[in-house]
């Protein structure tokens, strides 16, 4: 089912006609990462699931990094544009509407620079543990586009003002916003789960 396109990916057809999930893992992850996660959130729907392009010390990113926090934004732009681009031609070769970006840390930034730089590329995003990918975007125009943000409050690489910031750019740029902070870390929780399926059947 899976075909050779400009990433390497899973693809998972849904039963549903509903929007797919455009999975994106964090560093260190690949394809089948956040498979079982897009499956618990929406089993019905299709999931596209692509591995970032980047290798840091042989781990899988979506855009490079100068130390932890601190990204080379022009890697950021190169790369959301490449990933934007895989989007529409996934779209193409599966026969799928717009997705909604599901992206965890790494996966969730390069999702919040795709909202920034390509805003058509994309129905909707569910950012857990992001940041400000880029210091300053372009003004996009996000017409409404629904985003979830899920923060952790004793996260130790996204301080809450920087999570804050982001939520103000999207604000912006006009997109619907609903930002959500757990008592917890970096990691994913189950809250996490029940928070975002929450959202997406809302
Ligand atoms: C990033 O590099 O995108 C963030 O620092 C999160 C991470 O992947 O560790």
């Amino acid at each position: 089912m899976t075909q050779d396109l400009s990433f390497i990916h899973r693809f998972e057809p849904g039963t549903s006609t509903a929007a797919p999930l455009l999975l994106l893992h964090g560093t260190g992850g690949d394809e089948t990462d956040l498979l079982p996660l897009g499956k618990a959130l929406a089993p019905d729907r299709a999931l596209l699931s692509p591995r970032g392009k980047v290798l840091e010390n042989g781990m899988p990113r979506f855009f490079r990094r100068l130390a932890e926090g601190v990204f080379d934004e022009q890697d950021v732009i190169k790369r959301a544009h490449e990933l934007a681009d895989f989007i529409a031609e996934a779209g193409k070769a599966y026969k799928l509407a717009k997705p909604i970006a599901v992206g965890f840390s790494n996966g969730a930034n390069i999702a919040a620079a795709i909202l920034l730089l390509r805003p058509e590329a994309l129905s909707g995003a569910i950012l857990l543990r992001a940041m400000v990918p880029l210091a300053k975007p372009p003004q996009a125009e996000l017409a409404q586009t629904p985003v979830l943000i899920v923060s952790g409050a004793s996260d130790p690489i996204i301080p809450a003002s920087n999570a804050n910031l982001l939520v103000t750019m999207l604000k912006n740029a006009h997109a619907d916003v609903q930002h959500v902070t757990l008592p917890t870390g970096h990691t994913l929780t189950q809250n996490d789960v029940t928070l975002a399926t929450k959202w997406l059947n809302r």
